[in-house]
């Protein structure tokens, strides 16, 4: 996982750095996996406190090997949880999700709960992927196993606009032929 979405995980953070100009002091990614992304905010937000939160205890133990200094420095806190752990991070700058969306069972509540934790102005940076450009192994799988994919962009900016959020946008990683990625940022 830390070598395909790795690329995607950077980008993002480059993309929420461009399109947030105020001093960022608080960041928090959901769903932070293998850590590249938190190393990275870590990296691009040399005075931020970092939070990193995810469900999986399995998936924070590799974030903790990946950003050991980061931790041990008391910059970076990881977290077992979901969406609601955000409340640590609170009144967060920016909060990234990569690859999360899909799990979200009801995401415009994930997404309006999300806009409670940050700031006004605040900034959602999701990185994701359409679904007929995800693998074909992750198109016959996700559906069946309950993870929802999207065939949109706007589907997600409508679930971003009844979340509350405004000023959205979308980019793309790539070419929009083949795209690596994408990203919704969003503005509390
Ligand atoms: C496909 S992986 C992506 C990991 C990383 N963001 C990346 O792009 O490499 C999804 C991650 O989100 C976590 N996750 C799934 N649902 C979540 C939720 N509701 N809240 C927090 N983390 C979640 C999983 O445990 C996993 O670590």
């Amino acid at each position: 996982m830390a070598r395909g979405n790795a690329a995607l995980s950077r980008w993002v953070v480059e993309q929420a750095a461009a399109h947030h100009p105020d001093a960022v002091t608080r960041v928090a990614e959901l769903g932070p996996g293998p850590g590249v992304g938190l190393e990275a905010l870590l990296a691009r937000f040399p005075d931020a406190q970092v939070w990193g939160i995810d469900v999986s205890s399995v998936m924070l133990s590799q974030s903790r090997k990946r950003n050991r200094a980061a931790v041990a420095a008391g910059r970076l806190t990881l977290l077992e949880g979901g969406v609601p752990a955000l409340s640590a991070s609170t009144p967060a700058d920016i909060v990234m999700a990569n690859h999360v969306l899909y799990f979200w069972r009801d995401p415009a509540a994930e997404m309006a709960q999300i806009r409670g934790f940050l700031r006004p102005g605040g900034l959602l940076a999701l990185g994701y992927q359409l679904k007929q450009n995800m693998p074909a192994m992750a198109q016959r799988r996700f559906p069946p196993a309950g993870h929802r994919l999207y065939d949109t962009d706007d589907e997600v900016t409508r679930l971003a606009i009844s979340a509350g959020f405004g000023s959205v946008t979308h980019l793309v990683k790539g070419s929009v032929e083949a795209p690596e990625g994408r990203v919704m940022l969003a503005v509390a």
